[in-house]
């Protein structure tokens, strides 16, 4: 199993919901944290809490929807903090309704937040990585970068992105023989921490407990596992979508209850 003992590590959407849990179990591990997150009031309250449990933590309040955001965090932590050994890009946002009813500002920001800025946070620190001939990608991306999720558009998209780019930079980086950088994909149905409030759970999908989700993933972080799928229903989707035909499948999909589950959304953004 992976050590992070006095390795550093950054983690987005650190102030609340996954990130806070997934920056508990890396302090009690005895890592050093750089905490982001766009809410500054919460941010410093999960700082202190990390720091409360004995870890070295230094907290950044950067809204990561914007390039140039991201460029500067990753100046600062370089000139403050150091290079970075572990990549947590977990935080995201979420607007659910239907496509042509949401803003597009809305749909912007849900790609650049949920994708856009793995890639620059990928782009800022992977150098470190290969300068230090080891590191590791932690995505969080979602069960609905596997199949198609009404109501979700834009979501959904930026999590196939999560995934299709995690896979490529994996594969990647073993090509160029960086056999040392690894990343783990986390793809989890609903969770309950907030986001995907009044959802309806598919069938034999139960809304799963952040604490057990975070746990499930930091395990598969430090067994370097490629892909942490959860629960069972969305651990056969790839091989349900892989043999069935398109037509079958979608009729799997509806009769779970799958396309109609953010019909009741009312989680935040
Ligand atoms: N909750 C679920 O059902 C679920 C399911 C699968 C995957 N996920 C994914 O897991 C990750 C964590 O989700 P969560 O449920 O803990 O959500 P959450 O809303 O509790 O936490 C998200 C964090 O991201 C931060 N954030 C949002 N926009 C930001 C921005 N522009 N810049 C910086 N920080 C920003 C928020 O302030 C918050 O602290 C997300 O990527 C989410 O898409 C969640």
């Amino acid at each position: 199993m992976k050590d992070v003992k006095d390795k550093n590590v950054i983690i987005t959407g650190a102030a609340m919901g996954m990130g806070k849990i997934f920056a508990r179990k890396f302090a009690l591990d005895g890592a050093r944290l750089v905490l982001v997150d766009v809410n500054e009031e919460a941010l410093k309250h999960t700082g202190d809490e990390i720091r409360g449990l004995g870890a070295e933590v230094a907290t950044y309040v950067c809204d990561l929807s914007k390039r140039s955001n991201v460029e500067e965090l990753a100046d600062k932590v370089h000139a403050e903090v150091g290079k970075m050994d572990v990549v947590v890009n977990n935080a995201g946002v979420v607007f659910g309704g239907p496509f042509l009813e949401i803003d597009q500002d809305r749909h912007d920001l849900t790609l650049n937040v949920n994708a856009m800025a793995v890639i620059w946070m990928t782009r800022a620190f992977l150098p470190d990585m290969i300068e230090k001939g080891a590191g590791h990608f932690l995505n969080m991306a979602s069960a609905s970068g596997l199949l198609g999720l009404p109501k979700g558009a834009s979501y959904a998209a930026s999590k196939w992105a999560v995934i299709g780019f995690g896979e490529s930079i994996r594969l990647e980086m073993a090509e160029m023989g960086h056999k040392n950088i690894k990343v783990t994909t986390v793809a989890p149905s609903y969770i309950r921490t907030g986001m995907f409030d009044g959802v309806n759970a598919p069938l034999m999908t139960p809304i799963l407990d952040p604490e057990d989700v975070v746990e499930k993933a930091y395990r598969a972080f430090k067994n370097d596992r490629i892909i942490m799928l959860e629960p069972f229903m969305v651990k056969v989707t790839p091989f349900l979508k892989g043999v069935l035909p398109p037509p079958i499948f979608d009729a799997v999909g509806k009769l779970f209850g799958v396309t109609r589950s953010m019909d009741a959304w009312k989680g935040h953004g």
